[in-house]
């Protein structure tokens, strides 16, 4: 009998390892559109190896440890004139001097769990409506002599919450400050010296930088949130602007429970291609930023030809779950063409699934969205900045795919 279960457990390991493409080579795919023959090829050869560089050689690896984690419900309550519960909820991560501060405005009339767009901020809760109750994080900026300013509801351009709300998400965000400090501070403050081993005292070259922890610890809500009735983690989008979206991006690719992700602005080492070297470049922001990525990613400053694979590999990582990347007219800096291509390139991807990418598509006119896809994009006229003419395409795009 014993013998029996043996073998067919022996052949069914067979037909396993049989079903893998054996006759696939991987070769170098710089910033070429990304076509491969099935899914499975994708799946079992190629995603797993484009996967790998960007762990190993842009974000780092993020840690494997488990490091011991709370939350805490620290108040709840009635907001924006009564159409929204604010609530907001501490993280704590063993080692960490401060929590992370969550902050969630959902629909009051909600009578069941709701979506949700999930995304960091620049500079603290409090910015991001003047709203009293919000409380402002200790690694918050403090004082304008910082070239900071620290108002409340200073951001609020960028979250257009009673739209947002009207239409029946959650909004939840954390302040990047909470998970890492956003300057070269050798990683001695923030996330990362909870997870080095004995004796460690900065992250290996291989290892996470300040975007890679950022995204780690949008996973980490998204743990939270799973815990919380009143969200549908099921329709959890997660979104970000400039390198934010850089963070968003990787978000998505590393953790399959985003359902959609949504890239501002993000340029260089966010969904630009590098090779064009158009804007910023990988050295311009390895230098200005030498913590945002890992030490390996120093290879390619000035030096984008040997990249194994263009950011199109970024986007294609999310495949086949919904992405949008958009762009804005005077963003020079972040490549709007750049972040166009990389979303084509990324495309033939999808379309192995079924479903629809940007292949044949022009770049197009200012103001005029390509939604209705599985991959979105639009330049808007204006800034490199996220306001509600962005957030109106990024919530037609969630109804479509969440089917509202
Ligand atoms: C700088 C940086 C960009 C980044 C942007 C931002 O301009 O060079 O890479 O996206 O800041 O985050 O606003």
């Amino acid at each position: 009998m014993k013998t029996t279960i043996l073998s067919i457990l022996a052949m069914l390991c067979v037909v396993a390892a049989s079903a893998q493409p054996t006759n696939v080579q991987v070769k170098k795919y710089g910033a070429e559109p990304l076509r491969f023959s099935t899914v499975e090829e994708w799946e079992s050869v190629h995603r797993p190896v484009i996967y790998n560089f960007f762990q190993k050689e842009v974000y780092g690896y993020m840690p494997t440890r488990q490091v011991p984690m709370s939350y805490k419900e620290l108040c709840s309550g009635p907001a924006l004139g009564g159409k929204a519960i604010r609530k907001q909820v501490s993280i704590r991560l063993e080692g960490m001097a401060t929590p992370i501060l969550v902050l969630m405005y959902m629909p009051a009339n909600a009578d069941g769990p709701v979506p949700a767009f999930l995304g960091m901020n620049f500079k603290g809760n409090h910015q991001i409506v003047d709203d009293p109750a919000i409380i402002i994080s200790e690694n918050a900026p403090k004082g304008k002599e910082l070239g900071e300013d620290p108002t409340r509801g200073a951001a609020a351009s960028r979250w257009p919450l009673d739209m947002i709300i009207d239409a029946g998400y959650a909004v939840v965000t954390i302040y990047r400050g909470d998970v890492d400090p956003d300057f070269d501070d050798g990683f001695k403050n923030g996330i990362h010296p909870s997870f080095y081993a004995k004796g460690q005292t900065a992250p290996e070259a291989h290892e996470w930088g300040t975007i890679g922890a950022w995204a780690w610890s949008l996973s980490r809500v998204m743990d939270y949130l799973e815990t919380d009735p009143a969200i549908d983690t099921k329709k959890v989008a997660v979104i970000g602007h400039s390198r934010l979206g850089k963070t968003s991006l990787w978000a998505g690719a590393t953790d399959p429970r985003f359902a959609i992700v949504i890239s501002n602005d993000s340029g260089c080492g966010g969904a630009a291609l590098s090779i064009r070297k158009h804007g910023e470049t990988v050295g311009a922001i390895n230098k200005s930023f030498p913590h945002w990525f890992c030490d390996n990613y120093n290879k390619y400053s000035n030096n984008e030809e040997a990249l194994f694979v263009d950011q199109q590999g970024l986007i294609a990582l999310i495949a086949p779950r919904p992405v949008y990347v958009a762009s804005a007219t005077l963003d020079d800096w972040a490549d709007p063409e750049g972040e166009f291509l990389s979303a084509v390139a990324a495309s033939p991807v999808y379309e192995l699934y079924g479903l629809k990418g940007l292949t044949g598509k022009k770049m197009p006119k200012p103001d005029s969205p390509i939604l209705g896809g599985h991959v979105a994009y639009h330049i808007r006229t204006g800034k490199h900045d996220i306001n509600s003419y962005d957030w109106e395409q990024y919530i037609k795009f969630a109804n479509f795919h969440f089917g509202r």
